[in-house]
């Protein structure tokens, strides 16, 4: 009887894990991006142009989040932090709350979060009201200059270090509802790789950078990661 694979697992999940629990996701037909242009509501240029439309489009993520629960995959990896014997790592491009609503400890939010407000003038963060309006004042320095804490395209993702420093030294990556089509992210795969790691794709298709996994698990999230959760944590291995 071999032991159990007592290695670090890292996991980057994508708005496909959220789809199930009703979370459009952005690129599937009928997406965010065929509904809104993203340089109108997803870049700090946008934001400077037409305020109101890009505090709209938030908040009614927002409010479509906080009504949204955790569907079967979300619980199935906190499942998997709890019982695998090494540590298990969620980095999220996602900013709803639903990995957290459904047990899951200490995300990594690297595109920020619809519950955060951040102050474009002084950087102050504070928890973002259900409604953010357009001027809204800052707690801290009272500038009318509230934003979304989400990191709009051309801005860095947050817990960069942090992540690759996780990538470096994981035995197992694994990618949950992403395409594949947005860098930082779509690279983790080939950057955990480099560094030994076993890499697992669990997507409803094939994204666009599958060719640079090692195992590949197509289906619907809540079908195939609790499938995967229950091999890894039965699985006995040769250690
Ligand atoms: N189960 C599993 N996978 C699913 C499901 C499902 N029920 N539904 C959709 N998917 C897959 C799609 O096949 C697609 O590959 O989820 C993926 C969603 O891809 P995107 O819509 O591109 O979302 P994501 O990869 O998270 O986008 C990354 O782009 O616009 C930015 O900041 C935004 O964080 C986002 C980033």
């Amino acid at each position: 009887m071999g032991t159990r694979r007592t290695g670090k697992i890292v996991i980057l999940t994508g708005a496909g894990i959220s789809a199930e629990s009703g979370l459009g996701t952005f690129r599937d037909e009928g997406g965010l991006w065929s509904q809104h242009r993203i340089e109108d509501v997803a870049t700090p240029e946008g934001f400077a142009r037409d305020p109101a439309l890009v505090q709209e489009f938030y908040n009614a993520r927002r409010v479509q989040a906080a009504a949204a629960r955790p569907n079967a995959a979300h619980l199935a990896l906190a499942h998997l932090q709890e019982d695998h014997r090494g540590e298990v790592v969620i980095v999220t491009q996602n900013v709803d709350a639903l990995h957290e609503a459904g047990g899951a400890q200490s995300v990594l939010h690297m595109h920020g979060t619809l519950a955060g407000a951040l102050c474009a003038g002084c950087g102050h963060r504070w928890r973002a009201p259900d409604t953010m309006a357009v001027g809204e004042a800052c707690p801290a320095c009272a500038a009318p200059l509230a934003r979304p804490d989400v990191v709009w395209f051309g801005e860095m993702p947050y817990l960069m270090d942090e992540i690759f420093g996780h990538l470096a030294s994981c035995d197992v990556f694994a990618a949950i509802g992403t395409s594949g089509e947005v860098y930082p992210a779509a690279g983790f795969v080939r950057e955990a790789a480099a560094y030994g790691a076993h890499t697992v794709e669990l997507n409803l298709e094939p994204s666009s950078v599958v060719s640079a996994f090692a195992e590949t698990r197509f289906g619907k999230a809540t079908d195939i990661v609790p499938a995967w959760v229950d091999d890894l944590l039965g699985q006995t291995v040769r250690s």
